[in-house]
């Protein structure tokens, strides 16, 4: 049978033709983009269980972002017990897993796919089609017998149209975990039954803002003196501030784990004779050396989906030495992913340049989990009306697209 499949950064889900979200955990029908490999046995688990475990064992191999990696050239294998897994292998493993659950609730076998990709994985051409031929590899290790692609606002396009009664002119914005897409687009009743839909594209742009720099941006502007940002220590006859290359990988879950070698504990030992602040410093070993970025990104990510519906949130986290409570308001939340804003707007604007001037936009459809941002939706209010914002199910409209756009893909 035919699907859709949207791998996203941080979440993934298959749908059937009809526009029917799968269930592929015991938890819905979203499965988070993740692995786990635990350290003495030969098992690999994905989705939910991967991180039930991962939270439990702490020990192994725990893999999430993988989408972020495909044009990346420096990324191309990895060991885990003593094996080399290329990233097409690693994607491939959280593939099979969620093709062979969506077949267990559909009881049938799904070999056709349609996979969503993002507008642009990179700027540059080559690191694009890298990216898409290794993420074709993956679907095919995985299972499926014939991949297609799709660009993911296309797919929400195609979800929202299933709903129009008459055509629109719609500017499609998908705001995920590490990407956003927009596309600008003919849509409706006349439309969608040709086969050919490249011409009712007018535009469509993406960059790099995603959820995961949300997240970020709430760990640089609150969370850094916490590990040591502000103190200093002795070198030689001079005090230093903590050097800000450490810092700066605190930023990303991913690139911690880059920090915890041997120059970085002899760094952190050395620091810890003579810091001002001792505690942020054991803090800053701790979360390192053992590992605890993840857990501590979940809490973050915690606080900004709550920031999407009230006033103020405090990030709660407690583990070994980490100790943290720290309240953050939505104004200064505002304040600091301003920059990340500014971008979507630039972003926005180029699209709308490069469409002919005298077109009307009849409505923006706002989707993805980070749509619910409210900054991100004020920036589209302010520039369009708010009248003229639609959005639905943030996290299934990108895969109910891939899904209906399946038939087309694999017809006769
Ligand atoms: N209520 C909320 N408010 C703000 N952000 C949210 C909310 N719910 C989820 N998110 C964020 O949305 C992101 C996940 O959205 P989504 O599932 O659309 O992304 P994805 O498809 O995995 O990523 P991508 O499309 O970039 O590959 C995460 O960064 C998550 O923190
Ligand atoms: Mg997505």
């Amino acid at each position: 049978m035919r699907c859709g499949v949207d791998f996203g950064t941080s979440n993934s889900a298959v749908a059937l033709s009809t526009g029917e979200v799968l269930k592929v955990e015991a938890s819905g029908r979203l499965s988070r983009s993740v692995l786990f490999f635990p350290e003495d046995t030969g098992e690999v688990l994905a989705g939910g269980p991967a991180i039930e475990r991962y939270l439990e064992d702490n020990a192994g191999r725990f893999i999430q972002s993988m989408k972020t990696w495909l044009p990346s050239s420096t990324f191309t294998r990895t060991q885990i017990r003593n094996r080399t897994l290329l990233l097409e292998d690693l994607i491939a493993v959280f593939l099979k897993s969620l093709r062979t659950s969506a077949m267990e609730t559909l009881g049938k076998d799904l070999d056709e796919v349609v996979m969503g990709r993002p507008a642009r994985f990179s700027t540059d051409p080559v690191a694009d089609a890298f990216a898409q031929e290794r993420l074709k590899k993956a679907a095919e290790l995985a299972g499926f017998t014939q991949v297609s692609f799709l660009i993911e606002p296309i797919a929400a396009a195609l979800a929202y149209e299933a709903t129009l009664k008459r055509d629109e002119l719609v500017l499609v914005a998908d705001f995920g975990a590490g990407t956003s897409d927009l596309t600008l687009m003919w849509l409706g009743p006349t439309r969608r039954v040709k086969t050919e839909r490249r011409g009712d594209v007018v535009a469509s742009s993406g960059v790099y803002v995603g959820g995961d720099r949300f997240d970020a941006a709430i760990m640089k502007h609150k969370l850094l003196p916490y590990f040591g940002q502000g103190t200093t220590y002795e070198v030689g006859f001079k005090r230093m501030p903590i050097p800000t290359y450490v810092l700066s990988r605190l930023l990303s879950w991913n690139e911690m784990s880059l920090i915890r070698e041997k120059s970085t504990r002899e760094l952190i030992d050395q620091m810890m004779k003579t810091s001002t602040n001792k505690d942020a410093i054991a803090a800053l070993h701790d979360l390192v050396m053992y590992n605890l970025g993840y857990r501590l990104y979940r809490a973050i990510e915690q606080a900004k989906v709550e920031l999407s519906t009230k006033k103020k949130a405090t990030v709660v986290f407690s583990d070994e030495r980490v100790h943290i409570e720290e309240q953050v308001t939505r104004a200064e939340f505002d304040t600091f992913c301003k920059p990340l804003i500014d971008e979507l707007e630039v972003c926005t604007d180029e699209l709308l340049a490069r469409a002919p001037k005298d077109l009307r936009i009849d409505s923006v459809f706002l989707t993805g989990g980070s749509s619910q941002i409210p900054a991100v939706r004020a920036l589209f209010a302010r520039k369009f009306g708010e009248d003229r914002l639609r959005t639905a199910d943030a996290f299934t409209s990108v895969v109910e697209g891939l899904g209906r756009a399946a038939d087309l893909a694999f017809k006769l």
